[in-house]
């Protein structure tokens, strides 16, 4: 083993190796600290290591920590449209509490939150990690970078008030300096609007945002400084561009097409399809506040997104897991992984998706360069959730997670 002596010991019913999709039985996990020093059968621990301090899982799947590759902790999916407007970043982030417990409870151990105003991400992230407050691990994209008058720039309100989002960049210098300015103030992780979305005001869904070399400038700089770029594009053309740029991954990809699939596919682009939030949207959005222009638009995209996203499935993407938990109530993440299987995956597929191939994109790793999070193996965090049953048969045990473990400490367990 790569470390000193265990600490903790963890015996399991099963251990799903997400990676090969077996079931190992009867599986020990030894902890040191807040990582896994290793796993062994059951019946291969010495009495030093049974006089361990020990969490009985005998009669659980244990399997890694979820992760949500797309979601706005900061977001109060109760408030959207106008109400957002009375919400400072500050407000945003006493929001984000709530809302990083309920993830944390769910069972998603990380998330990677995409675009947050005033950095209220950064500092959600922070109490996080200083113990102050309940949650996930969090890697975080600060403010969202866009062109006047993109996804994520303030377009609700007329000229007179001079609103505009925090990530605004125009032209190649602007926007490199942009990625430094959000790198400076604490981001891990790159995000920007290549084409119109769905719950801005007064965007085109299919309209391209930023040029090429606009593009291509953003994702040098990003690189340069170690940071993973994640490029919200539901329109063909704003997808191409991304693919073209180099981008890490294509948030949405709603009417991405063969060519472009193909395209993803020989460069190792990874696709984060929100295929559950439509009907969130369509179904509690008005009372929520939503534009009724954005519920237009949103009857143009769901659908198609959900067939491109079997297309994808079937071409054999790398899908990782993102919900846009934000968008529809904090909590309530793992609600996709049925939609995924009902969209053409297998539940192992579905399960891949929301740890190892996320883990995979997110690229943050230990000091040996192995996977800090979505893997059970010595030298990761000890981040994992245990279920009573058998997920490969029915995912939706995920739904409803009653153990959940995040580096080394048991945050939940209920009977
Ligand atoms: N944040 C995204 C946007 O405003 C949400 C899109 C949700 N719709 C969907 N079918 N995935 O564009």
């Amino acid at each position: 083993s790569l470390m000193a002596q265990p600490d903790q010991l963890i015996i399991t019913g099963q251990l799903l190796d997400v990676r090969s999709g077996k079931l190992m039985p009867e599986q020990a996990i030894l902890l040191e600290h807040d990582r896994i020093h290793s796993i062994v059968p059951l019946n291969t621990l010495t009495s030093a290591q049974w006089a361990l301090p020990l969490t009985d899982l005998s009669a659980y799947t244990v399997l890694p920590g979820l992760i949500d590759m797309h979601v706005h902790l900061t977001a109060n999916p109760a408030q959207h449209g106008y109400r957002r407007l009375q919400q400072t970043p500050a407000r945003q982030a006493l929001f984000g509490v709530t809302a990083a417990q309920a993830t944390l409870q769910a069972g998603f151990t990380s998330v990677r939150n995409l675009g947050a105003a005033g950095f209220a991400d950064v500092d959600l992230r922070d109490a996080i990690n200083a113990k102050e407050i309940a949650g996930p691990r969090m890697r975080v994209s600060g403010p969202a970078i866009c062109m006047t008058g993109g996804h994520c720039d303030n377009n609700l309100l007329p000229h007179t008030y001079q609103a505009s989002g925090d990530g605004v960049a125009n032209g190649a210098d602007a926007i490199r300096t942009k990625v430094r300015s959000n790198m400076k103030y604490g981001s891990d992780v790159i995000k920007f609007t290549a084409t119109g979305g769905v719950l801005s005001r007064n965007t085109d869904v299919n309209a391209s945002q930023f040029s090429l070399d606009e593009m291509q400038a953003l994702v040098a700089e990003a690189h340069d400084r170690g940071a993973i770029v994640a490029a919200h594009a539901h329109g063909l053309r704003g997808i191409k561009r991304a693919l073209e740029a180099g981008v890490d991954s294509i948030e949405h990809a709603s009417f991405i097409d063969d060519d472009s699939l193909k395209r993803a596919k020989r460069q190792g682009t990874y696709l984060v399809m929100d295929v559950y939030v439509s009907d969130y949207i369509l179904q509690e959005g008005e009372a929520a506040g939503i534009l009724p222009e954005s519920l237009a638009k949103e009857r143009t995209v769901g659908q198609l997104q959900r067939q491109n996203f079997s297309k994808a499935v079937k071409a054999g993407l790398n899908i990782a897991y993102g919900t846009d938990a934000g968008v529809y109530t904090h909590g309530l993440n793992a609600r996709q992984l049925n939609y995924m299987v009902q969209w053409g995956m297998t539940p192992l597929q579905a399960i891949q998706s929301a740890t190892v191939t996320a883990a995979e994109l997110l690229n943050w790793r230990n000091e040996q360069g192995q996977l800090n999070v979505g893997v059970l193996q010595a030298g990761a965090y000890a981040d994992m959730v245990a279920v009573k049953g058998n997920p490969l048969q029915q995912i939706t045990l995920l739904e409803n997670i009653p153990v959940v473990i995040k580096g080394g400490e048991l945050v939940k367990k209920v009977d």
